[in-house]
């Protein structure tokens, strides 16, 4: 079958190439690839900065958000036809006490693997297997709109645990503001929305679709502040921590990457994190709850909404120019069979 891979740690190794049909270890269940979304995990492993093969090997098949139709379902409960998306991470084999219970996005140990990511294949393939635990049913209705589930998680995740932290005094949060209009800063939007925030969002684009896409969540757009969004992380924070309310939460869900130039480290603004009681936190990655409440928040979000997120679909052979981004790129999707 034909799978892209890619040489971890080696830039524009990116291909389509002839690999074996997906192998048992990796679970029961059978699935066809409907679709596999692009975000700038996969860019930066395609530029050589991030990722790791399989034990033993040198290329990975890459790939994290999935979409996919079960083809045999082996001993599960799952039926041929439905559609599904694999989860990303498997616990560490010690196990650490949080994947221990399940909880492996916050593994203690770093010996998580991640499909597509860090030392298994992902699922840029014409098929993969799963194992039935970790293959999440998606609504068959949503289409090719499924590959959107696990970025979502990633907002679910993030939003649980900015709510589990309020909770520490009285907490009545009514602005939230997102600084970043790509396809995690819409979701958060979303998310943010379905919680009738008051939602900002703040990117350096002024046209496109993205502010169309916040106001119709019915949020406010802004450009041009915060350093001019430099997307320097530590820029970023330090903004972040000057414009945060007292009591307020800053969350940060990417890292952005570690070689823009010309970007000076900043001290960690120690005296605004006291003097407002505020508390910043990083979050990463989904375990299988996020996955079940990220359905429902697909569920229950506009469809057409959603579709404005997927702006470019291109076929596996193409999968290079998919990690390439285009100015007014959100969400492109590596498209390998139709819903
Ligand atoms: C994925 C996460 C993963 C993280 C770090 C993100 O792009 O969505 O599942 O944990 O990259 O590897």
């Amino acid at each position: 079958m034909k799978a892209v891979t890619v040489a971890p740690g080696t830039a524009a190794s990116l291909r389509l190439q002839d690999v074996p049909e997906p192998d048992a270890s990796h679970g029961s269940v059978v699935v066809e690839t409907l679709a596999v979304g692009i975000c700038g995990t996969d860019v930066e492993i395609a530029d050589g900065g991030y990722g790791w093969a399989p034990p033993g090997r040198d290329r990975l098949v890459l790939g994290h958000e999935s979409l996919g139709r079960v083809v045999d379902p082996g001993p599960s409960d799952l039926v041929a036809g439905e559609h599904v998306v694999g989860i990303v991470r498997r616990p560490d084999p010690v196990p650490c006490p949080h994947c221990a219970v399940g909880e492996w996005d916050m593994c203690s140990n770093g010996g998580y693997t991640e499909r597509g990511i860090k030392g298994v294949d992902g699922f840029m393939s014409e098929r993969w297997r799963v194992e039935p635990d970790y293959a999440v049913r998606v609504d068959k209705d949503l289409g090719i709109l499924g590959v959107l589930l696990e970025p979502t998680t990633v907002v679910t995740k993030a939003w649980e645990h900015i709510a589990a932290i309020g909770l520490r005094a009285f907490w009545d949060p009514r602005t939230v503001l997102i600084v970043g209009a790509g396809p995690i800063g819409l979701l958060a939007a979303l998310v943010a929305a379905q919680h009738d925030a008051d939602v900002h969002v703040l990117d350096r684009v002024s046209s496109g679709r993205k502010p169309d896409l916040v106001q119709r969540l019915g949020g406010t757009y802004h450009t041009g502040t915060m350093a001019d969004l430099g997307l320097a992380p530590d820029e970023l924070v330090h903004g972040a921590m000057e414009a945060v309310a007292p009591a307020g939460v800053v969350c940060l869900t990417g890292v952005g990457s570690a070689s823009t130039p010309g970007t000076p480290s900043q001290a960690m603004p120690a005296t605004d994190v006291v003097l407002k009681n505020a508390v910043v936190l990083g979050s990463v990655n989904a375990n299988r709850r996020h996955y079940h409440r990220a359905a429902r928040i697909l569920a229950a979000a506009d469809r057409a909404w959603l579709d404005q997120l997927i702006t470019r679909q291109v076929r596996p052979d193409e999968a290079a120019q998919a990690v390439r981004r285009a100015p007014d790129d959100i969400k492109a999707v590596v498209r390998f069979a139709d819903t």
